[in-house]
């Protein structure tokens, strides 16, 4: 796997989202009660920018006509967003300063669960 770092812990508090930009992907990333999450920054709909959005509990509402997506899945929950986001793995490593990781899309992975210490990261997704 071919983690990037993106940024540090302290960067995010709890309910905060921010935009990154690695290989040229724009990659939103949210950090929520339940931990750490990342998808595309670009709405399917239109290419607003989810991260001028609004996160609602576990969803990120588009600012440009209030489309959501479930922020753990990518998955469009409310019109007219319909196709789903792109997620990124994503992991905290307490060993380097709490520096968060991410596997950029143009890395070819495969998603995989494994618990280590410190490290929490979620799987990637197909799109549909
Ligand atoms: S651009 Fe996001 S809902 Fe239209």
């Amino acid at each position: 796997m071919n983690w990037e770092k993106i940024g540090e812990v302290s960067e995010l508090t709890v309910g905060d989202m921010k935009q990154y930009e690695i290989d040229g992907e724009v990659i939103a990333v949210y950090h929520l009660q339940q931990g750490w999450f990342a998808t595309a920054d670009t709405c399917t709909h239109q290419d607003c920018s989810l991260t001028e959005g609004n996160i609602t509990g576990e969803e990120i509402v588009c600012p440009c006509h209030g489309g959501a997506f479930a922020i753990k899945t990518g998955r469009a929950t409310c019109l007219p967003c319909v196709i789903r986001l792109e997620t990124y793995p994503i992991r905290i490593r307490d060993d380097h300063r709490n520096r968060v990781d991410i596997i950029p899309r143009t890395h070819s992975v495969v998603a995989h669960c494994e618990k280590a210490d410190g490290v929490r990261f979620m799987p990637r997704r197909r799109l549909t």
